[in-house]
């Protein structure tokens, strides 16, 4: 199965390969759907330029669920190949397949098993993606699990910082060599990271990072949010200062109804009447992995359609670089070498 998708994706690529590296969204036929909610949900974004897709592939990991899903359905209907990384059974991973193959019928799409609780299943997912020859233009570390009971995992992390910070940065790592060989100067790969704006409200507690002491899970998932705000800016600037040509973002998708409050007592009542749809968090977190936008210059953290300003805590160059030594210390065992990661990226 994996090889006939490899062999059907090297001939689509080749079939579609084009010189125009863009397209106007207004002009782009295949969802016009979501192209129409583009245009109204927020004046200014008609006309909107996107880069191209087709032949091209992303990496979204819990893509079978909310916002993912979505954003899943939409690179499909814009010609992108995309693997899923999920954690879910195979029954309802062939249910997802079945239902976005249906809308979008002439996909390539395919879901790959990772549980991002463990970096062991997070290494073997990454060296698979290796293995497979593929390219990597659009990596989206989407997954996430949101106020959670407390639960350290079978590496040592708090289960917050475990799927929504540590396992992508260790994805993210292991796949630089391919994201970095899939990007050019005229069409640059992107690592989009989804965040929140609850990363506004948060501080790193860097005596006590995986909660081992004590435990709010509130703190836990801003903290971990606030995390990946701060790697998508380290990140950004050490692939800048060595001339790759990789992208990294970030994004609060908006309040949207997912599973990802389940935790949350009251929202089962609230949440279909107060918040967005997932439609909505998918065409925000599409805009950031390929608004042409957002092409020339990366590190931005975007909110519904537009580029805003992160936290402060985040920006600051000391804690940076504090979070990104620790981060690369306790990930050192699911690292052969990380000599490629230099120690200090706050004055990269
Ligand atoms: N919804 C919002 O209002 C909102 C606001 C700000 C930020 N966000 C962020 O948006 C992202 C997507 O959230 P969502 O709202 O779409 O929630 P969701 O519907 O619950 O989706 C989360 C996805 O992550 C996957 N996931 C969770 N634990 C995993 C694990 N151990 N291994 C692999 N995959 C795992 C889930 O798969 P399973 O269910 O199969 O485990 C699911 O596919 C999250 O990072 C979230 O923090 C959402």
């Amino acid at each position: 199965m994996e090889n006939c998708f490899k062999e059907r994706m090297v001939t689509w690529c080749e079939e579609t390969r084009c010189s125009d590296e863009s397209f106007v969204a207004g002009a782009f036929e295949k969802d016009q759907r979501a192209i129409v909610r583009l245009f109204f949900l927020k004046s200014g974004l008609s006309g909107q330029v996107f880069l191209r897709c087709e032949g091209r592939t992303a990496l979204i990991t819990g893509g079978t669920k909310g916002i993912g899903f979505e954003t899943a359905r939409i690179l499909l209907s814009f010609g992108m190949n995309v693997i899923i990384g999920s954690n879910s059974s195979s029954a309802e991973s062939e249910k997802c397949l079945l239902k976005l193959r249906s809308l979008c019928p002439k996909s390539k799409v395919e879901i790959w098993y990772v549980d991002l609780k463990s970096m062991s299943s997070v290494k073997a997912f990454a060296e698979k993606y290796l293995h497979s020859g593929l390219p990597l233009h659009i990596l989206i570390n989407n997954a996430g699990i949101m106020f959670a009971p407390h639960e350290i995992t079978e590496d040592g992390f708090e289960s917050h910082m475990a799927v929504n910070y540590f396992s992508h940065c260790l994805l993210t790592k292991l796949l630089l060599p391919v994201i970095k060989q899939s990007g050019s100067s005229k069409c640059k790969s992107r690592i989009i990271n989804v965040t929140s704006c609850l990363h506004f409200l948060s501080q790193i507690d860097f005596t006590d990072l995986n909660s081992l002491n004590s435990y709010c899970p509130h703190h836990s998932y801003m903290q971990s949010k606030l995390c990946l705000v701060m790697f998508t800016l380290s990140l950004n600037r050490f692939l800048k200062s060595s001339n790759c040509p990789v992208l990294v973002h970030c994004l609060h998708p908006g309040v949207i109804y997912t599973n990802l409050y389940k935790h949350i007592w009251w929202a089962k009542y609230l949440g279909p009447i107060l918040f967005q749809k997932p439609e909505i968090g998918g065409e925000v977190t599409v805009y950031a992995a390929l608004s042409a936008n957002l092409e020339t210059v990366g590190g931005k953290y975007i909110e519904e359609y537009g580029e805003v300003k992160p936290s402060n805590y985040s920006k600051d160059s000391e804690s940076q670089s504090r979070l990104w030594n620790e981060t690369w210390k306790l990930l050192q065992p699911w690292c052969d070498e990380i000599d490629d990661i230099p120690s200090d990226v706050s004055s990269e």
